[in-house]
């Protein structure tokens, strides 16, 4: 299996894909870029215009960053001499089986075949494939220039070699993956989201707090614990010098007590309409733009402040 990285084909060139572009041409490959959408010269200049400044700020060579990203005339065209190929197309398991079909057949063989994909597995899509041993799944967080987790799931019948080499190559882009051994809707990062997203509708639905106040409780507590030290490790220290072992055996018990009171939310058409509502009062009144710019200087202070903390540790 392939270990060396030269050139990425990106399939896909939507949010997903234009965030990975930069990041992998800012490592300095050669990105080929295949999408169908008429806008697409546009899309990867506004996207490297607009990320190219993040990139710099994590200390990478941007200099002809834009001359090293191709735009290919068709997948075949994109894949040809590809090492890696991270598609990004729509999250539709039809999609992706037709997809990884061609991928496979066009692709160099030594190149590995990711996939985006936030909760389709491989195995739901390689079914039809003769040789599926490099196909997995590289699930990122949006935007993926920025936000370092990548898991990596490997399908039934994905090799060990490229499980490594896919570690290698999201280490090879600076990244953090987590290898994830069993294939479940979700994968582990969404559905931590989505257990925490579902209290945060129940506690809006039930008029506990407005989803002004819940994103400053997030914000200023959880947020900020969690950026540093995982759930396990919190708990860990939670427990004062007794440990994890203290923290199950003393408050765990009355933490258990409420797992059976987690909200369920009823997300009627009017509940739904109702929150929509009440998020789009509180942000509304700002631009995506405007909002997603404050994201991201707020999230490469926080990268750039820990970086210095793990320095400091060294
Ligand atoms: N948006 C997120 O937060 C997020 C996070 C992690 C993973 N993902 C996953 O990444 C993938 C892409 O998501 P997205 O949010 O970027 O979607 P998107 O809708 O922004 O982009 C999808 C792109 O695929 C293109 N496309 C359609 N048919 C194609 C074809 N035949 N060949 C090449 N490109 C084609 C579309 O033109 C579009 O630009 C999905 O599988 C999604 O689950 C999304």
């Amino acid at each position: 299996m392939n270990t060396e990285f030269r050139t990425a084909a990106v399939i896909g060139a939507g949010t997903i894909g234009l965030s990975w572009t930069a990041l992998f041409a800012g490592h300095g490959l050669t990105v080929r870029v295949s999408d169908p959408r008429p806008d697409l010269a546009e899309a990867i200049q506004s996207a490297l215009d607009e990320f190219t400044p993040h990139l710099a700020q994590q200390g990478l060579e941007v200099d002809g960053i834009a001359d090293r990203v191709v735009i290919a005339a068709d997948i075949a065209d994109a894949v040809r001499d590809a090492d890696v190929v991270q598609e990004n197309g729509p999250e539709n398991a039809e999609f992706k089986k037709d997809l990884f079909a061609t991928l496979v057949r066009e692709a160099p063989a030594h190149a590995l075949l990711l996939s985006s994909s936030s909760a389709i597995p491989a195995t739901a899509f390689t079914g039809g494939l003769a040789d599926a041993s490099r196909v997995l799944i590289g699930h990122p967080f949006n935007p993926p220039h920025l936000i370092p987790l990548v898991e990596v799931v490997p399908g039934g019948r994905t090799s060990d070699e490229s499980v490594a080499a896919a570690v290698d190559f999201y280490r090879f882009v600076g990244r953090t993956p987590v290898v994830e051994r069993k294939e479940i809707p979700g994968f582990v990062g969404n559905r931590l989201q989505n257990a925490l997203s579902r209290e945060a509708i129940y506690l809006v639905e039930q008029g506990v707090v407005t989803p002004e106040d819940l994103d400053k409780v997030m914000t200023n507590s959880l947020g900020i614990r969690w950026a540093t030290v995982g759930p396990f490790l919190g708990s860990h220290l939670g427990g004062g010098p007794g440990g994890y072992r203290h923290m199950a055996e003393h408050i765990g018990k009355s933490m258990k007590k409420m797992w059976d009171g987690l909200g369920k939310p009823s997300q009627s058409p009017e509940e739904q309409e109702r929150l929509i509502e009440a998020v789009e009062k509180a942000y509304g009144s700002s631009t995506y733009s405007e909002l997603a710019e404050t994201r991201d200087r707020k999230q490469i202070a926080v990268l750039s402040a820990l970086d210095s903390a793990a320095k400091e540790e060294n």
